[in-house]
């Protein structure tokens, strides 16, 4: 009797721990979130649902570009027509995801630099 009261002294608080839910944490979710703008919605529902966002983002390329994108997956991958959604699509995607020249200013003109006196 003190073996089973012992052994209830120890389990008997776990027992009332919370069941951790696994379906909470098992769900990924699209981190990716798309600038503002017209089409946004369009882009986020059609071109979210097979694969993230993220490889969207990380394409540039001009209107010629992203069509012909489309029509690959629309090819190989399944991808729906996407009837009059195209349009407004590929406005966003040219507004948003055009190549970019650089990021990066141009470097300082060597006049403008301080001199150095290295040795
Ligand atoms: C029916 C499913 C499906 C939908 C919807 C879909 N795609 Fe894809 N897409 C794919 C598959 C499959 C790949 C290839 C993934 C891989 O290579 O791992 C892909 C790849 C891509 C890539 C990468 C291409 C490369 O060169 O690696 C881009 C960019 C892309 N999709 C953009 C879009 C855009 C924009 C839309 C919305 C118009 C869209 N996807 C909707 C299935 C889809």
């Amino acid at each position: 009797m003190r073996f089973l009261l012992t052994i209830l002294c120890f389990v008997g608080p776990l027992l009332a721990l919370p069941v951790r839910s696994e379906s909470t944490s098992s769900i990924t979710r699209d981190t990716v979130i798309l600038p503002p703008g017209e089409g946004r919605v369009l882009v986020t529902s059609q071109c979210g649902y097979c694969h993230s966002l993220a490889l969207v983002t990380q394409n540039r390329a001009d209107r010629e570009g992203w069509r012909s994108l489309i029509r690959w997956m629309q090819e190989k991958h399944g991808l729906w027509e996407l009837g009059t959604l195209e349009t407004p699509i590929l406005d966003y995607l040219e507004k948003h995801y055009s190549p970019k020249e650089s990021g990066r200013r141009p470097p300082i003109a060597g006049h403008l630099l301080p001199k150095l006196d290295i040795p």
